[in-house]
């Protein structure tokens, strides 16, 4: 780890690699230990990290439990994540140590709903099996029946996480001629779902069995934690595609891997999985399963955008204002 910056400030660490703009900004404003090598922190690590630390700069591959909370010194007030994503943070540990964290929502809304459709349209096009023909030189030139796949126009898209994200993915739908129907913990205010023209299910295995498309756009929680599980998975149509660019953890993965392969369901188009990076290696045999890593918010300006939510979040905090961006405390 590399230690930079104004030693009198407040120490700061940052456990992966940002942006250069962001960590030139931060040694300006703190006295901070980047990692320039990018290489992730083992539990050891972040415990020795916390110890040390006016504020940690976490990010989703980091696991802040309990054992980390505990270790935390009496200096550690913020842990301000690059993310906005807090499920790998014990939330419950934090708050009991009176610790603040932030996030970074808003800013990659656009982005992972991009990627969101990119996915929808890449598994019912086949987009991947024909890259791969034309790759391997198998490609032996157009026929009337080459690699049909389905259109998207018309179909019914379910959303699972009617936040941001969820919607931003619903207006594209909309651009797209889809069907948008939406399950979410509270209904949208009315004027919004007229506005997306979406159709609300309070009960998520009736939205289920009526979808050709379904998108998880929730955030995990211990609620929705396998919120899609075999018996879930299997009210889907076989025909229906699913779309997740939210956790991993929120499938079973195993389940969904099985009623691929037999058949069961048509396809998925996943950029998160259950134990990142390790990837189920059923799902990686699949020829109508799309494969993304973890990539939804990974476009230039969402990550400095993320990044200056950080400074700005950790600014606010050390000036003694509330961080914009607070998740804790509630
Ligand atoms: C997010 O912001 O939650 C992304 O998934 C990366 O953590």
């Amino acid at each position: 780890m590399s230690q930079t910056g104004n030693r009198n400030r407040p120490k700061v660490v940052v456990t992966r690699k940002l942006p250069d703009i962001i960590e030139t900004r931060m040694a300006e404003l703190f006295h901070v230990s980047l990692n320039l090598a990018d290489k992730p922190y083992d539990q050891e690590a972040l415990k020795a990290a916390v110890a040390d630390a006016d504020v940690l700069v976490p990010t989703v591959t980091d696991k802040i439990d309990a054992d980390v909370i505990a270790a935390a010194g009496d200096k550690l007030k913020l842990i301000a994540n690059f993310g906005v994503g807090v499920n790998h943070i014990d939330l419950a540990a934090a708050q009991a140590k009176g610790i603040t964290v932030t996030n970074t929502p808003g800013v990659l809304t656009e982005d992972t709903a991009d990627l969101t459709m990119a996915l929808l349209l890449a598994v019912p096009r086949r987009l991947f099996e024909g890259e791969k023909i034309l790759r391997a030189g198998d490609w032996t030139g157009w026929t009337p029946t080459f690699l049909m796949g389905h259109r998207i126009q018309g179909k019914r898209l379910g959303i699972i996480g009617m936040g941001r994200i969820g919607r931003a993915v619903a207006r594209r739908a909309q651009a797209f001629n889809m069907a948008v129907h939406y399950h979410n913990r509270t209904r949208l205010p009315e004027e919004v779902e007229t506005d997306l023209e979406a159709t609300f299910w309070e009960d998520l295995d009736q939205m289920l069995t009526r979808m050709d498309f379904v998108s998880v756009n929730c955030p995990l929680t211990e609620e929705t934690h396998h919120l899609l599980n075999r018996d879930r998975l299997k009210k889907l149509q076989a025909h229906a595609v699913i779309i997740n660019t939210a956790r991993g953890e929120i499938i079973d993965e195993e389940a969904l891997a099985d009623l691929i392969e037999v058949g069961r369901i048509a396809g998925a188009g996943l950029d998160v999985f259950e134990a990142e990076p390790e990837i189920n290696p059923k799902l990686l045999e699949l020829d109508n399963v799309v494969l993304t890593p973890h990539m939804g918010s990974a476009t230039i300006e969402a990550r400095v955008a993320m990044g200056e939510k950080v400074l700005i979040n950790i600014r606010a905090f050390v000036d003694k204002h509330r961080p914009p961006d607070r998740v804790l405390p509630y």
